[in-house]
């Protein structure tokens, strides 16, 4: 299947100082994408940036992504306008499996409150009990907050004061109840540990450095614990394999 598509701005708009959030026409990934997939966008950089698709809207064939400014690369995408076009390779990459339970925890620090708020979108619409902890450095780094969610911030301006596990700590824990977290590497460590002592299970989803985006170029790789006895570990690919690993298969 072709993934590569010419995709038009449908709008544009600045969610706060550093981060911009675009809904983009495109009716096959708006059809297609499943949370915890990405897109590879091209830039006038060397290499295309991956974004985690945030929401999808089959009516209207977009699909939304949030864009957070760090470099040159986003910093050009997040100025688009309205009717400008990009090339966009996807959707790629595994995304959550949310039909292996009907109870789900989701957490999301940094930017991965866009892929979180898809899945939140997708479990809610499916009648899933879903419980969202959204954790924050402080105020200011809020988005996309949803009613209901648990909001934390590291500074304690808004929510409770503390790390996401402080929100986590909160949640009356049920068995069978699956854990899915996007955020930096520390953070997830910390869900997956809370989540294994507690005897979930714990899905993540790793913001590995990338280029191709499809398995090719190896740029992406992380270790998993290898089923082979004797053996420690084996490669993955983070695009391709994942982005979306189990907690007690992947090495952080
Ligand atoms: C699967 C996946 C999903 C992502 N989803 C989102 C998203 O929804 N919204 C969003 O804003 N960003 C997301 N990112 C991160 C985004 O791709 C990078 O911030 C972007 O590629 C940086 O490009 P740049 O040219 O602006 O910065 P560069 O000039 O390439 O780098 C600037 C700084 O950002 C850091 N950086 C670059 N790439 C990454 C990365 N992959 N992870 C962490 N730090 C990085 C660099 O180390 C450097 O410090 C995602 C990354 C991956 C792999
Ligand atoms: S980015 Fe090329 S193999 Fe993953």
């Amino acid at each position: 299947m072709n993934k590569e598509f010419t995709c038009t701005i449908v709008s544009r708009r600045m969610i706060s100082e550093d981060t911009a959030y675009l809904t983009i026409s495109c009716p096959e990934i708006a059809s297609s994408a499943i949370p915890g997939q990405f897109v590879n966008v091209s830039c006038s950089r060397f290499l295309k940036r991956p974004f985690g698709i945030a929401h999808t809207d089959t009516s209207n064939g977009t699909f939304d992504i949030g864009i957070k400014i760090v470099g040159d690369g986003t910093k050009e995408l997040s100025d688009v306008s309205e009717g400008d076009t990009l090339n966009v390779l996807g959707p790629l990459g595994n995304g959550f499996d949310l039909s292996c339970a009907d109870r789900f925890i989701l957490v999301s620090g940094g930017t991965g409150v866009f892929p979180v708020n898809f899945a939140y979108e997708k479990l809610t619409e499916s009648g899933k009990d879903v419980t969202l902890v959204q954790g924050f450095r402080d105020a200011s780094q809020a988005l996309m907050m949803r009613e209901g969610a648990i909001i934390t911030t590291d500074a304690g301006d808004l929510g409770i004061k503390g790390t996401c596990i402080a929100g986590l700590d909160t949640v009356d824990v049920s068995e069978g109840t699956v854990v899915c977290c996007v955020g930096p590497v520390p953070m997830m460590k910390a869900v997956g540990e809370w989540a294994t002592g507690k005897g979930l299970r714990c899905f993540i989803s790793m913001e590995q450095r990338m280029a191709c985006g499809v398995g090719i170029c190896l740029v992406c790789v992380c270790k998993i614990k290898a089923e082979e006895e004797g053996k420690p570990f084996e490669h993955v690919r983070c695009c391709k394999d994942g982005p979306v690993f189990d907690y007690k298969e992947i090495i952080l």
